[in-house]
C-alpha cells in the first residue's frame, strides 16, 4: 500500500517529485509557484483598494503570520507524512473509521470553484496580452482603459472563447506531461516579473500623488476595519498560500524528508508577501494621480496598469512583457489548484490521468462559463445579491478556504498529535526547530481554529 502510493505520488507531477528529490531550491521554487499567482497582481490590489487600505493591509499580514502560516506547515506536514493526494493521505494519517478523509473532498469542491473564476482572470490576461500588443489599451485615460476592459468582459463571446482558449492550454501541459517544462520556466521568468514590477514601481513612484497612494497603502484607518473586512482579508491570506484546499498536503507529498518546513514556509510567505506589496506600491500611486477609483474591484489592475506602462518609454513592448509573465506566473498556480482534482480521480478512483484531466477540464468549462458570462449574459443572475463570478471568489476564500484550515489545525492539534508534528517540524529531531514546533502546534490546537471560527461567525454576520 505504502509502496503504491509513493509510485502514485512520484507519477503526479514528475517536475516536482523530481525537484522534491533532487534540490531544497526546486521545493522552494514549486511552493512559491503555487503561491504566487494573480492573486498577488490581481486579487491583493482590488481587494486592498475595495477594503479601505492600509488597515486591510494590516490585518492581512498579521493573520498572514498568525493563522494562515502555521496551517501551511500543518498542511505540508501532513502532505510529507501521508505521502499522496489529500483524501488518501487523511485516511492514512486518521485513526481508522474517522471521516478526516471528508477534508480532501471538501478540498477538491473548493478547487473546482476557485478554478471556474480564476480562470477567467487568467482569460483577461491572456486577452491584455493580445490587446497590449495592438496598442488600444496603452493609455493614463481612466476613460479608455476602463473602455477597453469592460468591452472585454461585457463581450459573452470573447470572455467564453478566451476561457476556453485558457482551459485547453492548460489541460494541453497537463496531458503532454511537460508540467516540468512549466516550472522550469516559471523559475527562470519569474525574477524578470520581479524586475518589471520594481520598475512599475519605481514609475509609479515618481506620480504626482505617489504620496496619496503610499498614504492609502500604509497609513491605516482603523475605522475602516470591520468585521466584514477581516474576514476578507483572513480569506485572501488563504488564498494566497494556496492553502485550506489540499494544494499544500500536495505539494507536502514532493518535500523531501530532510527539507526544513518552517524555514520553506516562512520563505514563501515573505516573498510572496513582498510580491504583493509591490503589486500594491505599483498600483496606487496611479490610482491616485489618474483619477481611478481605488474601489473599482476586480476591473482595478487591468485598467490601472496600462497607465503606468504609459509613462514610460517602449511601454507597450514592456507592456506584452508583462502580461506575458503574469500568464506564466497565473499557469503555474493554475496547475496546482488542477492537481487536486485531477490527482484524487486518478488515484481513488483508478482512472488514467487523462481522462481524469478531460473529466476535470469538461467540469470546468461547464462551471467557468457561468464565471465567463457574469458581466454579460448572466449579469442579472444573482445568487445571495452576487453574479457567480463573485459568488465563487467569496465562497471559496471566505469559507471554503477557512473551514478547510480549521479542520486542518483540528485535525494536528487533536488528532495527529504534538509527537508526530514535532518530529515532523524537526526531521525527527534534526533541526532546531523544537520551539517553532512547540509555538505552532499551541497555535494550532488552541488558537487557530477558535480565531478563524470567529472572524468567519462575525464576517458573515452570523452574530
Ligand atoms: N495562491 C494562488 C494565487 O495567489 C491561488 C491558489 C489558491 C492556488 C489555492 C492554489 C490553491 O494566485
Amino acid at each position: 500500500m505504502a509502496k503504491n502510493d509513493t509510485t502514485a505520488a512520484t507519477r503526479l507531477t514528475p517536475a516536482l517529485a523530481r525537484a522534491g528529490f533532487t534540490s531544497s531550491f526546486g521545493v522552494l521554487a514549486a511552493t512559491l509557484g503555487s503561491a504566487v499567482g494573480l492573486g498577488n497582481i490581481w486579487k491583493f490590489p482590488y481587494l486592498t483598494g475595495a477594503n479601505g487600505g492600509a488597515g486591510f493591509l494590516l490585518v492581512y499580514v498579521l493573520a498572514t503570520v498568525l493563522v494562515a502560516l502555521p496551517v501551511m506547515m500543518a498542511e505540508i506536514s501532513l502532505g510529507r507524512a501521508g505521502k499522496a493526494n489529500p483524501i488518501t493521505t487523511l485516511q492514512t494519517l486518521a485513526p481508522k473509521g474517522q471521516p478526516w478523509w471528508l477534508m480532501g473532498v471538501a478540498g477538491m469542491l473548493a478547487a473546482f470553484l476557485i478554478l471556474s473564476f480564476y480562470s477567467e482572470v487568467v482569460a483577461w490576461v491572456f486577452a491584455y496580452v493580445v490587446k497590449a500588443a495592438s496598442g488600444a489599451i496603452l493609455s493614463s485615460d481612466p476613460q479608455v482603459t476602463e473602455a477597453a476592459f469592460g468591452a472585454l468582459i461585457s463581450d459573452p463571446l470573447q470572455s467564453l472563447l478566451w476561457q476556453w482558449g485558457v482551459l485547453a492550454f492548460i489541460g494541453g501541459i497537463l496531458l503532454l506531461g511537460v508540467t516540468k517544462g512549466i516550472e522550469a520556466i516559471t523559475k527562470k521568468l519569474m525574477p524578470i516579473l520581479l524586475l518589471l514590477l520594481v520598475l512599475l514601481c519605481a514609475v509609479s513612484l515618481s506620480l504626482d500623488k505617489a504620496v496619496q497612494g503610499l498614504a492609502f497603502l500604509f497609513q491605516p484607518d482603523f475605522s475602516k476595519i470591520t468585521a466584514s473586512v477581516v474576514l476578507t482579508a483572513m480569506g485572501l491570506a488563504f488564498f494566497k498560500l494556496s492553502i485550506g484546499m489540499g494544494t499544500m498536503m500536495t505539494y507536502g507529498s514532493y518535500f523531501r524528508d530532510d527539507q526544513n518546513i518552517p524555514l520553506t514556509t516562512v520563505r514563501v510567505m515573505a516573498a510572496d508577501v513582498c510580491i504583493s506589496m509591490l503589486a500594491g506600491i505599483a498600483i496606487f500611486p496611479a490610482v491616485f494621480t489618474f483619477g481611478f477609483a481605488p474601489t473599482a474591484g476586480p476591473a482595478l489592475v487591468f485598467i490601472t496598469i496600462p497607465a503606468v506602462f504609459s509613462q514610460i518609454p517602449m511601454g507597450q513592448a514592456l507592456m506584452v512583457v508583462f502580461f506575458v509573465l503574469a500568464s506564466i506566473a497565473a499557469t503555474g498556480a493554475m496547475l496546482s489548484l488542477m492537481e487536486v482534482p485531477v490527482a484524487i480521480l486518478h488515484e481513488r478512483m483508478g482512472w488514467s490521468r487523462p481522462k481524469a484531466t478531460l473529466l476535470t477540464m469538461g467540469l470546468l468549462v461547464l462551471l467557468g462559463s457561468t464565471s465567463a458570462l457574469s458581466n454579460s449574459t448572466l449579469a442579472d443572475f444573482k445568487l445571495a445579491g452576487m453574479t457567480p463570478f463573485d459568488l465563487f471568489d467569496f465562497v471559496s476564500s471566505n469559507i471554503l478556504l477557512p473551514v478547510g484550515g480549521i479542520f486542518i489545525a483540528l485535525f494536528v492539534g487533536w488528532v495527529w498529535g504534538f509527537e508526530k508534528f514535532s518530529r515532523s517540524l524537526t526531521n525527527h529531531g534534526q533541526l532546531h526547530n523544537h520551539r517553532v514546533a512547540r509555538a505552532v502546534f499551541f497555535l494550532l490546537r488552541y488558537v487557530s481554529p477558535a480565531l478563524i471560527l470567529m472572524v468567519m461567525l462575525k464576517g458573515l454576520k452570523v452574530f
